[in-house]
């Protein structure tokens, strides 16, 4: 019996020219956040990243920094994009090298398959590229340049001008995959996400679909065709399969490889960036077409971060570093802080401003704040044990009702990948529990001894709201909520977080009262003011 299907979520693979910046870092988290929520859920999840090593770009670096590619990308891989993973905490399933065997060997034999196939050719191709995209550009891509590169023609994401090639290819016979692309997408209007990636996808395809190489002669860094070593194939149509490499495509189908690609096949969602929408929306399917495949489930297309209005890049010198802002303010406010403040799908801006203040309110004043003070005065009111309640009132009944609502909203939103949405669902419930903590004033029951079976009911309507907060936030701020999870002692009784689902997360009560609830470390420390 075959396995169920897994949520198989991939992110790009990152160009090892250079080491990464919070744009790259921005499209991980995001995986990460959603893959996390899946397995909350309870659902088999597989989530993989990696690096895209060849090619140009890669080759022309290690040029410059007078290593072979090979060290070249070692180096990086090591000292800079492994590390990276750490820093964001990503719980990534796999991370594919496409120097890697599997990934060589299994690319070798997908354009067998295709050529087998009948959509390979040999041509001439003479036309621009822009190394910075490794893409041969059609006339209507290119923009005027200006400043330096005023009359030429400029690639409209680097802002520098094309190259010009001219060489003998092997082509893909992209143009036969027009109709059914269409036909696909007019099927399934949520396969590329969202809408305007959608309408600029298929506007693209109507235009009419040219014939692409799928390999180059002038290029030496690459996986050498199986049929013309003379040749390497092109970098795209080698970084694309890395999604299907990954997970064991051509392994023996009763191998453990072979069944990962049966459980995992196609791809839930193809995560990019809108820059690299063409390659996702277009190329990639009508690859897998040719080759008998299952096309991905859906391609989201995110923004940009954008610095002075631009995308955020190293080689414009605008890219900031993830430690930059981690080192300051710990990895989960900065997962919290991208994927709450930019509407995903959108372009947004990076501002030390913004995020110090968001952090201020919304972290360490707003939740930080509920967490501490109400374990704290399960501390002091209670001896640290929670106490049972019994007759829960209107305003506890308020809160349970708008936990339930909270849930549903977030849940729907996060699947759809609607992050902000699913965090600010999750964010008014911890507004409304300090306006109950406020308003119910357990410090002024406190001085009462009359008003202790109210108390006991505030105290552990907290701790329960803290509880269901603790697992929605927890794909999102891992570390801050394993320690709030540790704080409320949930451990001994419920087990551990990763193992409450969010089915479940409305489901009033169960915390269990007698539980040694400590107040621990800060969630969200104040930070130092720089001088
Ligand atoms: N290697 C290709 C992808 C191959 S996938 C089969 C590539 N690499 S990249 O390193 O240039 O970019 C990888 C991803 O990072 C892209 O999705 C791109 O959109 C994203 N970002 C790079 N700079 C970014 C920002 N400033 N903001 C947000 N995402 C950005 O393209």
């Amino acid at each position: 019996m075959s396995d169920p299907k897994a949520f198989y979520l991939t992110t790009p693979i990152y160009y090892v020219n250079d080491a990464p910046h919070i744009g790259h870092a921005y499209a991980s988290t995001a995986g990460d956040v959603a893959t996390r929520w899946h397995r909350q859920r309870g659902e088999d999840v597989w989530f993989l990243t990696g690096v895209d090593e060849h090619g140009t770009k890669v080759e022309r670096a290690a040029d410059a920094g007078g290593v072979t590619p090979q060290e070249w990308v070692d180096r990086l891989v090591e000292d800079a994009w492994l590390p990276v993973l750490e820093t964001i905490d990503a719980a990534n399933d796999d991370f594919i090298r496409t120097t890697q065997t599997r990934h060589k060997e299994r690319v070798q034999r997908f354009w067998e398959v295709v050529r087998d196939n009948g959509y390979v050719y040999s041509s001439m191709y003479e036309g621009p590229y822009c190394v910075g995209c490794e893409e041969f550009k059609l006339p209507g891509d290119l923009i005027a340049g200006e400043g330096e590169f005023e009359g030429q023609q400029v690639c409209p994401v680097h802002s520098r001008p094309v190259e010009h090639l001219q060489e003998e290819n092997w082509f893909f016979r992209l143009s036969a995959f027009q109709d059914r692309l269409i036909a696909h997408y007019e099927a399934n209007p949520d396969a590329i996400q969202p809408r305007s990636a959608y309408n600029e996808a298929l506007s693209f395809i109507r235009q009419g679909l040219q014939d692409i190489s799928m390999s180059r002669s002038s290029v030496s860094w690459g996986i050498p065709l199986p049929w013309d070593e003379a040749q390497v194939i092109y970098v795209w149509f080698d970084a694309l399969l890395n999604y299907a490499t990954a997970v064991g495509y051509g392994a023996d189908p009763d191998s453990p490889e072979g069944r990962r690609f049966a459980q995992c096949w196609p791809p839930d969602v193809n995560l990019v960036g809108k820059d690299i929408l063409r390659f996702h929306a277009v190329y990639w399917p009508a690859m897998l077409m040719a080759a008998e495949l299952d096309v991905p489930r859906k391609v989201f297309a995110h923004g940009w971060l954008l610095v002075g209005g631009e995308k955020m890049s190293k080689s414009k010198l605008t890219g900031i570093a993830p430690s930059q802002i981690i080192d300051t303010f710990g990895s989960d406010a900065f997962r919290y802080y991208f994927l709450r403040a930019i509407q995903f799908g959108q372009d947004g801006s990076f501002s030390w401003e913004d995020m110090s203040a968001r952090y201020t309110s919304e972290l360490a004043n707003g939740l930080g704040n509920l967490a501490s003070r109400g374990t704290a005065m399960v501390a002091r009111y209670r001896d640290g044990a929670l106490p049972a309640a019994h007759d829960f009132g209107a305003p506890e009944q308020e809160l349970i009702t708008a936990l339930a609502a909270a849930v549903e909203v977030a849940d729907r939103a996060m699947l759809e990948l609607d992050f902000s949405t699913g965090i600010v669902a999750v964010k008014e419930f911890v507004d409304r529990v300090n306006g109950y903590v406020t308003e119910q004033e357990p410090w002024v029951l406190a001085k009462d001894e009359a008003n202790a079976a109210r108390l006991d009911v505030v105290l552990y309507t907290i701790c329960e709201s803290l509880r269901a907060i603790a697992v929605l936030y927890n794909p999102l701020m891992p570390k801050a909520m394993a320690s709030l999870w540790q704080q409320l002692g949930a451990q001994s009784t419920l087990g551990p977080i990763a193992e409450q689902r969010i089915a479940d997360v409305a489901r009033w009560g169960q915390l269990l009262p007698g539980t040694a609830v400590t107040k621990g470390e800060s969630l969200f420390p104040r930070i130092e003011e720089a001088s």
